[in-house]
């Protein structure tokens, strides 16, 4: 029996490597231990060392294929361009680049990476809701595809820009539809209580298309909703599509034409057997449906559409190795024992468990054991309770330091958001593909983070 609130125990066909959560090419090699990519997870970590991302090269590039394919398709044909923000290196903007698909970017930064791998400017949108001048002169001297406009300020502040720079800006505004989506769950409502976009119910939206129009350094070329992350189905769309549409209709009736609808990003993935989201396809399908169904409604054309999936692309493809440093049972009640497993990463390479409260699958990767599952929390070496890895997993009894565990699905959001508390060096992250190995970042060191003080 599973004491209340617990996951379940481990049981059926997929209950070690559930092919939903793990990279497509995991896999037991013959001695039970993990093989990602054709590489053997004890020889990555030996080569490369723990704490290690790793990068299914072969799985970013068939789900980036299946993102680009399955929205181009439709009757409202898209453009996908990949969210920098859930991981980005230049290795990966190539990959981006080689499968088709365009590239968000939203800071001077992620720009910087775009532009070292020589990503075509063309095919990027540049996001933000407080982009500074430096960040939106750079982008328009390179040469960026899109600028999202995010406040009325920033309207004067990219019109000048480009005047200055004599070039005209291509611009969509962000708009705030009022509906914020998580996996099964959205909420449609009237007011926007958040920092991004333009409100559609206030006005502030169309008002600023109308500002747009003034200034001979823009041109006016669409609206932009994203609602939201971790979105499982797409009701949560048809509801934005709708409001969002009703704008362009209403701008219709003043002459104004709508070139773009971009619906933002947020497709959700599993990070583990219990989440259970659309796939690909069908997400593309209902949205494709959904919006030809608003446009003929509202008697408009069918815009040119964009979509700005991160997660679902590289999340599902990065796996992170931890080699355990040691296991502590901690007697809860006088029948359940939680055994803290710390490993030598933590809250510095994956902040989302004690930021979002976010569920991850971990299993035994240096071998196979058919000892009894014993509960866990895995736990990083940060000076801080609340350092958790995996709050409840289930790993076997003969769990020792020395053992390595993989946690799914750490391809997005991890590495981007990794920090250097207690001046933890960040890991490298390595991609792996038919057997070879590649770096997409170097470990950092602490020679690295020294270098920053002048005094050391
Ligand atoms: N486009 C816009 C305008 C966005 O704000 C975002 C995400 C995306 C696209 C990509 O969303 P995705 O498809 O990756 O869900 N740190 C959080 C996620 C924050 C997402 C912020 N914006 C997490 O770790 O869950």
């Amino acid at each position: 029996m599973t004491p209340a609130g617990l996951p379940p125990l481990p049981a059926g066909e997929f209950a070690d490597l559930d092919p939903a959560v793990w990279p497509r090419t995991v896999l037991r090699g013959p001695d039970g231990a993990m093989v990602i990519g054709g590489c053997d997870v004890r020889d990555l970590a030996r080569d490369f060392g723990t704490p290690l991302f790793l990068l299914d090269e072969a799985d970013f590039r068939t789900r980036a294929a299946a993102f680009r394919t399955s929205y181009a398709g439709g009757d409202a044909p898209a453009t996908v361009y990949y969210a920098a923000k859930a991981f980005l290196a230049t290795r990966v903007a190539r990959w981006v680049e080689e499968e088709g698909l365009g590239l968000d970017v939203a800071s001077g930064g992620e720009l910087a990476v775009a532009l070292a791998a020589e990503f075509p400017p063309e095919r990027l949108i540049l996001h933000g809701n407080n982009k500074s001048l430096d960040e939106i002169a750079r982008a328009l001297r390179a040469g960026v595809g899109l600028i999202v406009i995010d406040s009325l300020v920033e309207i004067d502040r990219v019109a000048e820009v480009a005047q200055r720079l004599g070039v005209v800006a291509e611009v969509l505004v962000r708009v705030t539809v009022g509906v914020e989506a998580h996996t099964h769950e959205f909420i449609a409502t009237a007011h926007e209580d958040q920092k991004f976009g333009l409100s559609l119910s206030n006005g502030e939206a169309a008002a600023a298309v109308l500002q747009i129009l003034e200034r001979p350094s823009l041109h006016f070329a669409g609206l932009h909703s994203h609602i939201g992350s971790q979105i499982f189905d797409a009701s949560g769309f048809e509801i934005a599509a709708s409001r969002i549409v009703e704008l362009a209709a209403e701008l219709a009736e003043r002459g104004i034409a709508i070139e773009w609808l971009d619906l933002g990003g947020g497709m959700g993935i599993a990070y583990t057997s219990y989440d259970d989201p659309l796939d690909v396809a069908d997400m593309a399908m209902a949205i494709d449906r959904i919006v030809v169904k608003s446009c003929e409604r509202a008697g408009l054309p069918i815009p040119r559409m964009a979509f700005e999936p991160g997660r679902a692309i590289v999340g599902p493809a990065g796996v992170t190795l931890y080699e355990v440093g040691t296991v502590k049972p901690v007697q809860l009640d006088h029948d359940l024992v939680r055994t803290f497993v710390s490993v030598d990463g933590g809250m510095s390479d994956n902040i989302r468990t004690a930021l979002y409260d976010a569920d991850y699958t971990v299993v035994l990767a240096s071998r196979e054991s058919a000892a009894e599952p014993m509960l866990c929390r895995v736990v990083g070496k940060h000076c801080e309770s609340g350092d958790v890895v995996v709050r409840d997993a289930w790993l076997p009894a003969d769990l020792a330091p020395g053992d390595l565990l993989a946690v799914a699905g750490t391809g997005a959001y991890c590495r981007s958001m990794a920090s250097q508390y207690n001046y933890l060096p960040r890991p490298a992250v390595i991609s792996v593909r038919d057997g070879m190995t590649d770096t997409v970042l170097r470990r950092e060191t602490e020679a690295d983070m020294l270098s920053l003080d002048p005094g050391a």
